[in-house]
């Protein structure tokens, strides 16, 4: 049985822009800020798909927005931790699949796999710990260079691959493309 949001034609998208200006976040946060000004009701937010303006987004910072209801982390990474994600060994990691709704079957969690340009300079992901729930705190947090939860002590490396602490995969990947140079479309 299939829905009817589900049919190709049928399904409408509900489009919003989520700016990089003023509103930009630059690290993670267990409380973190709303940056959706336009705040469309929980229906629409459901099925919505959101393009977020990343021109504002500096090397080193990382832009929270809100979509389907949970924050999704857009980060910009340095050449360190592009090198530091690369150099990770599959054998090291917690949860081996790259959880990228972008990539068909069970890609392995290399670096590559979790980012959204073939540089590694784009790092887009749902920003719930895969533990209990919590929002990881970000810029450069914990023991891997990438995101902590301090609910129970995950960290996360540079390309959010769960490292040490309970929780058990890596953070989500969402469905997420470049609209353009400067834009990226979630969902
Ligand atoms: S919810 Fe993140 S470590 Fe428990």
């Amino acid at each position: 049985m299939s829905h009817a949001e589900d049919r190709p034609g049928t399904r409408r998208d509900f489009l919003y822009y989520a700016t990089a200006g003023a509103g930009a976040v630059t690290a993670g946060a267990a409380i973190w800020p709303l940056v959706n000004q336009m705040n469309p009701s929980a229906d629409v937010q459901a099925m919505s798909s959101i393009l977020v303006d990343i021109s504002g987004v500096e090397t080193g910072t990382q832009l929270t927005v809100k979509w389907r209801g949970k924050p999704v982390f857009i980060r910009r990474r340095t050449e360190k931790e592009i090198s530091e994600g690369r150099a990770v060994a599959l054998s090291d990691l917690v949860d081996p699949l790259a959880e990228n709704a972008n990539i068909a079957g069970e890609a392995p969690a290399t670096d590559e796999n979790r980012t959204l340009d073939e540089a590694g300079e784009w790092l887009v992901m749902i920003g719930v710990c895969t533990h209990l729930g919590c929002v990881p705190i970000g810029n450069n947090a914990g023991d891997f260079d990438g995101w902590f939860c301090p609910c129970h002590g995950s960290h996360y490396d540079t390309a959010g691959r769960i490292r040490k602490g309970p929780a058990p995969r890596n953070l989500d990947i969402p469905l997420a493309v470049f609209a353009d140079d400067t834009t990226i479309k979630l969902g």
